[in-house]
């Protein structure tokens, strides 16, 4: 099984990102899943290549730099963003939040809890991103998520192998679990 439900490594404070020789240097600040990380970057580095090769928090995945699949998804100061195609010089000063920070003291986020309940995965490929922004899709519309609502809300994540079912099973219950409000059967 992925590691996708499980808290990694918290990331050094310090992080050096790998370099291109010769390429110009800037340094970023951000908190990442509670830590202030300082580091020297490319301006042009992506937030995936960061989250990945510097800070070692391999949750995000990476499906196709396009930013079609949605599994390079975290959280920029609360909202969904697609990490492959957000430059890391673009969070100086902001609050990232990885897969790898939805669960606290050991406890599985309502969201996480509901995929596993759903059994909303497969290969697990697509979890860290889908489960990402479904927690964002529940925080900007709250628990009125009929199933119509949450396939067009997940358009940008695509799952290659559940045929999105349990899925969406599973976003609808993680919707009621953080809210405490139980959705109405369809
Ligand atoms: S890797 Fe970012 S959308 Fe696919
Ligand atoms: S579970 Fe395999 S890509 Fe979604």
């Amino acid at each position: 099984m992925f590691s996708i439900f499980k808290k990694s490594a918290a990331p050094d404070a310090k992080a050096s990102a790998p370099q291109d020789p010769g390429a110009p240097i800037t340094t970023v600040t951000v908190t990442v899943n509670g830590r202030t990380v300082t580091a020297e970057v490319d301006p042009r580095m992506l937030l995936s290549q960061f989250l990945r090769d510097s800070l070692q928090l391999t949750g995000t995945h990476v499906g196709c730099d396009t930013s079609q699949c949605g599994a390079c998804v975290v959280h920029l100061d609360g909202r969904a963003v697609k990490s492959c195609t957000t430059l890391t010089l673009a969070c100086d000063g902001g609050s990232v939040t990885t897969i790898e920070g939805l669960s606290q003291d050991g406890t599985l986020h309502p969201m996480q809890e509901a995929f596993r309940n759903n059994h909303g995965l497969q290969c697990g490929f697509c979890t860290p991103g889908m489960i990402m922004s479904a927690v964002d899709i529940v925080n900007r519309k709250g628990n009125t998520l009929d199933e119509a609502t949450v396939r067009a809300e997940l358009e940008g994540n695509i799952c290659r192998c559940t045929g999105y079912h349990n899925i969406v099973a599973a976003v609808r219950e993680g919707a009621a679990n953080m809210t405490g409000v139980k959705q109405a059967a369809e």
